[in-house]
């Protein structure tokens, strides 16, 4: 069959584009037509498949010159709101990454604006696309745990903490937004919708500046002015108690994001370091006996599972284009249902109470 071409430009040529590139230029009839940097092209990240590819500082110019169809949006957080609506109305699709924005206003402005421009607007939830996430999904959706009754996330990392890291952006809210919350949590938020289904009634929370001080680049002390350690509770659709905690800075953890839940006839547990594997406790006569040893076995994803499971993040918004099902393609409507709650956290922490989102 043949595909519709497209042309496919980046924006921010650092770290996540490197994905956005290989998963999205690697598809039949995708031509990649233009990249968008402002710093000094020197420094950018152009895999050697794309080396003539051309370049622009200016992505109004970018956009206009290269009139690309789709665009992914890999910068800092400050700029995923200005350049989705350029995108846009250069008529292109948009792969943005997440958090979605800054703020809720701006989430909502570019939800407001893909819409009237009848385009696909993509947000990089990337755990969308793990299958042992998608087969937790899967398991309580059928049923298999009965009714969901307790929700745990744990997301830990360490690289922001370690003194090999120099300042970034990621450590300048003016830049970033948030820390640890806008960085894991809303991977933590999003993917527990995926999961459960269930939604956001209310939220409470708290974040620390733990690391307060960091050097840059050049050895120059800078004041780090994200959070990088915060917790948050959570009730979901149904009285559902879930509870948050995530940090850039716990010395030892890698990419450590966790999700356990239980429900009244199980308990299962996902887990980001074992992809394929799932940890799993159900059916109503396991759960009949009370026990003290711990018993959550760990299994492996059926494969068979595995090979019928859809495109993942940030790929899957081509076949999207093409008229596709999205499937568990994570959208703008997504991006910003985190963002509200994102939004909530930051105002429960400044009126130091719980914080409605109905
Ligand atoms: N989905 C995920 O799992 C995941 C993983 C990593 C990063 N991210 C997100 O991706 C985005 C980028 O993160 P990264 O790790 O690639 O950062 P990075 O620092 O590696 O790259 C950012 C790039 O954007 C460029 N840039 C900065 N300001 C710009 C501007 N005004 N105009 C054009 N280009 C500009 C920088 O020069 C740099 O090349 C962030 O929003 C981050 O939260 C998501």
């Amino acid at each position: 069959m043949e595909l519709s071409p497209l042309r496919y430009a980046v924006i921010g040529l650092g770290g996540v584009a490197q994905v956005h590139l290989r998963d999205i230029s690697s598809q039949a009839g995708v031509t990649v037509v233009g990249f968008a940097d402002d710093a000094d092209p020197a420094r950018w990240r152009v895999p050697a498949a794309h080396v003539t590819v051309p370049r622009y500082q200016s992505v109004e110019k970018m956009l206009r010159e290269t009139c690309p169809d789709l665009v992914s949006i890999c910068t800092p957080n400050k700029f995923h709101c200005d350049y989705t609506l350029l995108a846009l109305k250069h008529g292109a699709h948009v792969a943005c990454e997440k958090p979605m924005a800054m703020t809720v206003a701006e989430a909502e402005r570019m939800e407001v604006a893909r819409a009237a421009a009848g385009r696909i607007g993509g947000i990089n939830f990337t755990y969308r696309g793990v299958p042992a996430f998608r087969f937790a999904r899967a398991l309580i959706a059928a049923g298999e745990l009965g009714r969901v009754t307790r929700v745990n996330s744990v997301y830990l990392q360490s690289f922001l903490g370690a003194s090999a890291t120099p300042y970034s952006w990621r450590n300048d809210a003016s830049l970033a937004g948030f820390g640890a919350l806008g960085d894991l949590g809303v991977h933590q938020i999003d993917s527990v919708h995926f999961i459960t289904g269930l939604d956001y009634q209310r939220v409470v929370g708290h974040a620390q500046i733990l690391a307060p001080e960091k050097a840059d680049a050049a050895g120059a002390t800078q004041s780090v002015t994200t959070d990088t350690n915060a917790a948050f509770l959570a009730e979901l659709t149904g009285n559902v108690l879930a509870t948050f905690e995530t940090t850039q800075v716990a010395p030892g953890f890698g990419n450590f994001f966790r999700i356990e839940i239980s429900g009244e006839r199980g308990t299962l547990a996902v887990h980001s370091d074992h992809p394929e594997q799932i940890w799993l406790h159900s059916g109503e006569s396991m759960t009949r006996y009370a026990t003290w040893k711990t018993n959550l076995p760990q299994q492996n994803v059926p494969t068979d599972f595995i090979y019928r499971c859809g495109p993942t993040s940030p790929g899957a918004i081509v076949p999207a284009i093409r008229g596709e099902p999205p499937g568990d393609m994570p959208t703008f409507a997504d991006g910003l249902r985190a963002q509200r709650v994102l939004g909530a956290i930051l105002g429960s922490m400044k009126a130091g109470g719980w914080q409605s989102l109905s």
